[in-house]
């Protein structure tokens, strides 16, 4: 599974250009798309990136990966992030290592985002991967009625669990959120759950990307797949 991972980060890194400004993800898979940046920037290929997590930040400067921030510079050319699930239509849901919220604002600042995986994400409806919710822990309560009652109207329903790192203890992002995981299923209508979450207060974002990413590069025993 780890070499499919990185054959996926290998071709994504096909599409990278010198002087590109890069969104760099999180997770296993990004891991491997940043390790193989770093050795063509040792090479000398002149990229920036900008991190999605702390811990891409540090695999990154590791690399020796120049980086900056979206407070510095404008647009993103491209964003290379791995994913939970993707869709046919290259919706995804994302927030299994708990950093949908700085992957979506970068994601979302890029021209481009291709989603790198394994073909064991690939999925005919999204859901069966608990759908990440990155909530404030003030008024927690209130926040799942609400997000219970988005379930309902757009036809789903299922346990939602806060998240709990492997300390035991309440997993907490990097913008000091918590995540609750919520066991849906089946998503049939993901577009209309995305739009009733983000309007919920004390919801800071989902790991619904609609629309988000432009390109999946998925990586099997057959080989590599890529949809546009
Ligand atoms: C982190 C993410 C990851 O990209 C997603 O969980 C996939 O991770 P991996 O490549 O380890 O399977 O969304 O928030």
């Amino acid at each position: 599974m780890d070499d499919l991972k990185r054959q996926a980060a290998a071709r994504a890194l096909e599409a990278v250009r010198d002087g590109m400004r890069l969104g760099l993800g999180t997770g296993s898979t990004a891991k491997h798309f940043v390790e193989l940046l770093g050795e063509r920037v040792r090479a000398g290929l002149d990229v920036i990136g900008v991190p999605t997590s702390e811990v891409t930040r540090a695999d990154a400067e590791r690399c020796g990966i120049r980086l900056t921030t979206l407070d510095a510079i404008d647009r993103l050319d491209l964003t290379v992030d791995g994913a939970d699930e993707i869709d046919p239509a290259l919706n995804v849901i994302k927030g299994g290592g708990g950093a949908l919220l700085r992957e979506k604002i970068v994601a979302t600042a890029s021209d481009r985002m291709i989603v790198i995986a394994d073909e064991s994400k690939w999925v005919d409806v999204l859901g069966r991967f608990p759908l990440p919710v990155e909530v404030v822990p003030f008024g927690l309560a209130a926040t799942q009625r609400a997000m219970a009652k988005a379930f309902a109207e757009s036809g789903v329903s299922g346990q939602m669990v806060v998240r709990k790192g492997k300390d035991g203890h309440v997993f907490v992002t990097d913008g000091g959120h918590w995540i609750v995981d919520a066991h849906l299923g089946r998503i049939a209508d993901a577009a209309r759950l995305a739009g009733l979450l983000s309007v919920i207060p004390g919801v800071v974002e989902h790991g619904l990307f609609i629309g988000v990413a432009s390109t999946a590069v998925l990586a099997g025993a057959q080989g590599i797949r890529v949809v546009e």
